[in-house]
């Protein structure tokens, strides 16, 4: 590998200054031969001639400087006005914090505030904070598809680009909606060099093939229409959509907290890397999308692994919840200190109780996995709360929700007028409907 000269600094030889160097990463380094055995140069000079120069040493390796900043897609970091292509991810019920987005937009990294489960207003109120104390540093807000909630992803959908809000984590999709694709291409134009700019930016969170495919491509046709009939986009930007695909960035979501078809990452990550190429060639955008990759990242080993496998950035969820920061209590600071990686388990997940999609949550020290798992059976297999048997609903009332089940829909009824009155009008002629809005509450508080 040829030849290295010192200048200001002798080799230094040994494990010990190997080991240092390797650590130092920000630093290149050639390692040569010394009389000491392998050592450390650093400065001086190199050269490929055939002839040692005049005490020159043979080079073994060379380690370039590989410093944080550098990794992952330099197109994503300025995109998105980044130092690190890092993000953490969305988590539900404001546990992923307006503090958690500050302290990442502060560090220069992109942290997304949790907004799936919460109240239009506290959603407006988190807005408000973040314009205040972040203001032009890089955030995003979650759009979470909401199947059981039709009217609140629509309006926290309408919040965000009333609010100006410029990024957002777009997950548990399983096709497009309306909201969506209204708030990616809000505001879509040509620029004085006739390029197409997209003003809102869309990070979507996918597990699937399918899923990634419909972000990957231009917004639906029949989407498009009915935005234009609506007035929400002009039939010129339905036409400028073409040229955009509906999120720039898709996050692949492997085997993680939270929603996750448990794919690993390894082989998650390849595959839609692959149709992202396809998906880039057969629709020729200017900027191909980039994916980054989720799921089990938490030590710098396994971001470098993301990295070296091609995540043009990474996405952490489960270990921010151990941070101050995180809008989580210190009781699950202390269960989650205490489990190991396989203390977790599959359950039912509160938002789409009745299709059946189920979230991964911690089993060591909790009941709520098997509780969970048991009203989903019983949501399956009756027609509604007044089909249980007497001895059943005892058992509930005792064991699962610790109270009678007349004042938990008296609490969730009471919930619902405030939040969405259309599933109350629901559950009055649709005893099934009921019996699911009862049995989310217990999903919901636990
Ligand atoms: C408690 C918890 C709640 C989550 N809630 C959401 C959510 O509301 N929206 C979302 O897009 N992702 C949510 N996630 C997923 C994370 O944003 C992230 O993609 C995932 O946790 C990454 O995998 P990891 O947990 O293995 O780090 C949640 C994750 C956890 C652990």
């Amino acid at each position: 590998m040829g030849w290295w000269s010192a200048g200001e600094h002798a080799p230094r030889a040994g494990e010990a200054a190997i080991g240092a160097a390797l650590r130092e990463t920000a630093q290149p380094f050639w390692i040569v031969r010394s009389h000491d055995g392998p050592a450390v140069g650093r400065g001086g000079s190199w050269t490929g001639d055939a002839a040692a120069p005049e005490g020159a040493l043979p080079v073994l390796a060379f380690a370039p400087p590989c410093r944080p900043e550098l990794l992952g897609d330099a197109s994503f970091r300025a995109d998105h006005g980044l130092r690190y292509a890092y993000m953490a991810g969305a988590m539900a019920n404001g546990i992923g914090s307006a503090e958690i987005v500050e302290a990442m937009a502060r560090a220069g990294m992109l942290g997304c505030f949790g907004a799936a489960g919460l109240p239009l207003p506290v959603v407006e109120a988190a807005v408000d904070r973040l314009a205040a104390s972040v203001g032009d540093l890089p955030h995003a807000f979650n759009l979470i598809h909401s199947p059981n909630e039709p009217a609140l992803e629509d309006a926290v959908a309408t919040l965000y680009v009333r609010r100006g809000i410029r990024t957002v984590e777009a997950s548990a999709y399983l096709d497009l909606t309306l909201p969506l694709v209204r708030y990616r291409l809000a505001g879509i134009h040509r620029d004085a060099e006739g390029h197409v700019v997209a003003p809102h930016r869309v990070i979507g969170k996918v597990s699937r093939v399918e899923v990634a495919t419909r972000f990957l491509s231009p917004a639906p046709t029949a989407i498009l229409d009915e935005l234009v009939r609506r007035g929400d986009l002009t039939r010129e930007q339905a036409e400028l959509a073409a040229h955009v695909p509906v999120a720039q960035d898709i996050t692949a979501e492997a085997d993680s907290g939270g929603h996750t078809d448990n794919r690993p990452l390894v082989a998650l990550l390849p595959t839609l890397l692959a149709l992202r190429d396809r998906l880039a060639a057969q629709h020729g955008y200017d900027a191909p999308p980039r994916v980054g990759a989720a799921g089990g990242i938490a030590t710098p080993d396994s971001a470098a692994a993301a990295f070296a496998m091609g995540a043009a950035y990474v996405v952490t969820g489960s270990i921010n919840q151990a941070c101050v920061e995180a809008g989580t209590s210190d009781a699950v600071r202390d269960m989650l200190a205490a489990a190991g990686q396989a203390d977790v388990t599959m359950a039912p997940a509160a938002d789409m109780f009745e299709m059946g999609v189920k979230v991964q949550v911690l089993k060591r020290g909790t009941m709520f996995a098997m509780r969970a798992a048991k009203l989903h059976e019983l949501y399956r297999t009756r027609a509604g709360l007044d089909d249980l048997a007497p001895a059943e609903r005892a058992q509930l009332e005792r064991q699962i929700f610790k109270r009678d089940l007349d004042s938990v829909w008296e609490e969730t009824a009471a919930f619902f007028r405030e939040r969405d009155a259309t599933q109350l009008e629901r559950a009055a002629t649709d005893p099934r409907h009921k019996m699911a809005l009862v049995f989310r509450w217990y999903l919901g508080q636990s």
